[in-house]
């Protein structure tokens, strides 16, 4: 049996009804570690408190994210950050009424970090502790503030280790329409970033660069793959811009020219957004959704972001992206889904392990 300990923050006479009304507060602490993001987060009845994370920049030195190096500095900052959380929040240990933590997928060092933390402070302090997948939490990150989707949407997640294309139909109830076969859109952006020279994470610095280029500089393939398909391929058209960059003799060691690699960055990026924008507008009219949504590191992408909000005007949707600091991974989101799920009574035992392949279902 699992015995929620929430706060009772208010409890009222309606007087009509002569009913007393119990007001059942609910302040969640959520930890998100499944890559290289630090994060933590106070929720307190769906509204976001605080959020605090931090970013392993040290990885650039090593053009990707090595994963010993990420569990560890995980380990040394996940205590400073939920601290701080929870002063930001003005929230003490004792005013928690459950710990959410990221269980998969991701990298498992990292996961193991933040998961075994939290379970350990939800048993020190003798509340429930909730599992949270993180590609779920993802969906969330529109969820953090108003206003938020209606049921059913359909949700684009494009991240670094995934792109996914959800049909959302609760909470808790999400059937996948389609996923990347390959390489995930973040992925693809940072080997192409790496190919360029210009540094890591590559998304970002291909995005700045765009922003100087002519996208129609090189025609690079779009990859829809078969008519009204859901999934996803971006590994052919990385491999298309190595081939080009062989074909003109690029060589990121020489002194390079700014504009080529501006071209470059705006014309892939262009392929890019072509194909999420063609792939999430097909499915929200194949189920003829009202409202649409986009998530995940990509969604920042300023291209992408603007070129979504021209076309969602056009088709008549509800667009929802979140604000930049919940594109990339935070433990906002994770905080959200955790209130939700303690909402509906979605406790995990504190036997739950890192799953790093978890699936979204
Ligand atoms: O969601 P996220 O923080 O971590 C994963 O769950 O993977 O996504 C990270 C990915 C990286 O591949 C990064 O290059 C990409 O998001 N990204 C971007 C931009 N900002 C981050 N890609 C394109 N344009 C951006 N502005
Ligand atoms: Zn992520």
């Amino acid at each position: 049996m699992v015995i929620l300990q929430q706060t009772i923050s208010a409890v009222t006479l309606h007087k009509e009804s002569n009913l007393v009304i119990i007001t059942i507060s609910m302040t969640i602490l959520g930890i998100e570690t499944s890559c290289d993001e630090t994060s933590a987060a106070v929720v307190r009845d769906g509204k976001l408190l605080s959020n605090d994370t931090a970013v392993q920049l040290f990885h650039s030195e090593h053009g990707g994210v090595v994963p010993e190096l990420a569990s560890r500095a995980h380990q040394r900052i996940i205590i400073p950050i939920v601290e701080d959380a929870l002063r930001k929040a003005s929230v003490e240990k004792k005013d928690l009424d459950a710990i959410a933590a990221v269980y998969g997928p991701g990298l498992i060092g990292s996961i193991l970090i933040g998961l075994s933390f939290g379970k350990a402070m939800a048993m020190g302090l003798g509340i429930p502790f909730i599992g949270v997948n993180h590609m779920e939490a993802h969906i969330f990150s529109n969820m953090i503030e108003e206003p938020k989707p209606s049921f059913p949407f359909v949700n684009l997640t494009v991240s670094g280790g995934h792109t996914q294309l959800v049909l959302v139909k609760d909470y808790f109830k999400s059937e996948l329409l389609g996923e990347t076969m390959d390489d995930a859109a973040g992925e693809a952006f940072d080997k192409v970033a790496k190919m360029l020279g210009v540094g890591y994470p590559g998304g970002p610095l291909v995005d700045k660069f765009a922003a100087k280029g002519n996208a129609k500089a090189v025609k690079f393939p779009r990859p829809y793959l078969e008519e009204g398909s859901h999934q996803f391929s971006f590994s052919g058209l990385k491999t298309s811009v190595l081939y080009y960059l062989r074909k003109v003799g690029f060589d990121k060691t020489a002194n390079v020219n700014e504009q080529f690699i501006a071209d470059v960055c705006a014309s892939f990026q262009a392929a890019v957004v072509d194909v999420l924008i063609d792939k999430l507008l097909t499915a929200a009219k194949k189920y003829d959704v009202k409202d649409i949504a986009m998530c995940g590191g990509v969604s920042a992408n300023s291209e992408l972001r603007r070129r979504l909000e021209t076309e969602a005007k056009i088709n008549h949707l509800h667009l929802f992206i979140p604000k930049l600091d919940f594109c990339t991974d935070n433990g906002a989101m994770v905080a959200q889904a955790g209130y939700e799920r303690l909402r509906k009574g979605f406790v995990s035992n504190l036997e739950l392990t890192a799953e790093p392949n978890l699936q979204l279902n």
